[in-house]
């Protein structure tokens, strides 16, 4: 099956490209580049060019009218970045997001697969979150996931279209086979500033928060591995039609489902993790949390399985070990100016 993957050249969309691609489909990426990579995206059809685009929309589209469904990636992704700039998050990822999902419906792919974040969610106790826990967006960022769920939902209703917004929890690692990973040169998330202290790009890393009222006071999240969260898509592109016939009708044509492992991890326990798996203590103290930051959450992850057939199968510890294995080839796959 053709599938059109915007923001194909980044670090999640890459991955999907790869995993759709090992099981037989074929990917079709639309992409500005803005963060992306063309060393990623020249592995596949390619269209450089802005989700907003509608003539190269329908380029794309009379070049390859089989595109049957699109997994819509595309978006700017940094959360203090969204808090000093929300007109360029608002105008990214939800102006230009709405158009793309109109002129979708217009040129006949009416199968939308759309990326979520997990960041939308409040903080619940006991940190577990079903798809039915309460919502609660804290950054621009997050505000604009949240706002093209609700519309993704309301075009379904409108337009006769179908839509899966993947709520991701935390990804980390890389393509097992080193094809795609982690393009940016200077991460901002926990893993990556792990991997940059024990590369000694980074001198300390700070266990941020260590308050919380987690079992060890430092902050949890689900971390799944990039390449089972790609595997999602490939299920939610296969199962497409299926997952709605096994939800709940009052679900309508819109459905809403977590991706993330079901374990919650804390900072701390992920830095034991990785200095097991790199093989050495790294350089760390404690700090308290940053501007913005939450307790974190992790994922009821019962909905995947029911409606996609899905669930995570790589561990924390093969997740490290990629991102590390990654962190030493990447300036060979990747030409920074
Ligand atoms: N990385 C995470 O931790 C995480 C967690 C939850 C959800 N998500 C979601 O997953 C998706 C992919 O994230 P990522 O980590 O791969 O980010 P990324 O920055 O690596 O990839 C985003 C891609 O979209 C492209 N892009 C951005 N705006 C565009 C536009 N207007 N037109 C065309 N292309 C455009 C970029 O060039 C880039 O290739 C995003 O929608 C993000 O919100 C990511």
């Amino acid at each position: 099956m053709k599938v059109l993957i915007t923001g194909g050249a980044g670090y999640i969309g890459s991955t999907v490209c790869s995993a759709l691609k090992d099981r037989g489909h074929t990917p079709i990426i639309l992409d500005s580049l803005v963060t992306g990579r063309r060393e990623f995206a020249n592995r596949h059809a390619f269209y450089k060019g802005d989700i907003a685009d509608t003539t190269l929309l329908e380029k794309i589209f009379s070049e390859h009218p089989d595109i049957k469904c699109t997994i819509h990636c595309a978006a700017l992704i940094v959360v203090p970045e969204s808090v000093k700039n929300p007109f360029a998050y608002y105008m990214e990822n939800v102006t230009k997001s709405i158009i793309l999902f109109k002129k979708l419906a217009e040129l006949g792919c009416k199968q939308v697969v759309f990326s979520s974040s997990a960041a939308i969610y409040d903080i619940v106790p006991g940190f577990m979150v079903t798809e039915q826990a309460p919502i609660k967006p804290q950054s621009p960022y997050s505000r604009s996931k949240f706002m093209m769920e609700m519309v993704l939902e309301d075009f379904c209703g409108a337009y006769d279209m179908k839509g899966i917004a993947l709520r991701y929890f935390n990804p980390i690692g890389a393509d097992p086979q080193m094809r795609t990973g982690l393009q940016i040169q200077f991460p901002s998330h926990v893993l990556g500033k792990l991997v940059e202290v024990a590369g000694a790009r980074e001198k300390v890393f700070k266990i941020t928060g260590t308050d919380w009222p987690t079992r060890d006071g430092s902050g949890i999240r689900d971390y799944i591995h990039v390449w089972d969260l790609a595997l999602a898509h490939v299920k939610a592109v296969d199962n497409f039609e299926r997952a709605f016939d096994k939800a709940d009708p009052s679900n309508g044509s819109y459905l809403v489902i977590n991706i993330g492992t079901g374990n919650g991890v804390t900072v701390k326990e992920l830095v034991s993790a990785f200095e097991m798996v790199y093989g050495a203590q790294i350089n760390k103290e404690l700090a308290p949390p940053r501007e913005g930051d939450v307790a974190g959450a992790y994922a009821n992850a019962d909905a995947a399985k029911k409606l996609l057939d899905w669930a995570s199968q790589l561990s924390i510890e093969k997740g490290i070990a990629d991102a590390l294995k990654w962190d030493e080839i990447r300036s060979s796959i990747i030409q920074y100016q």
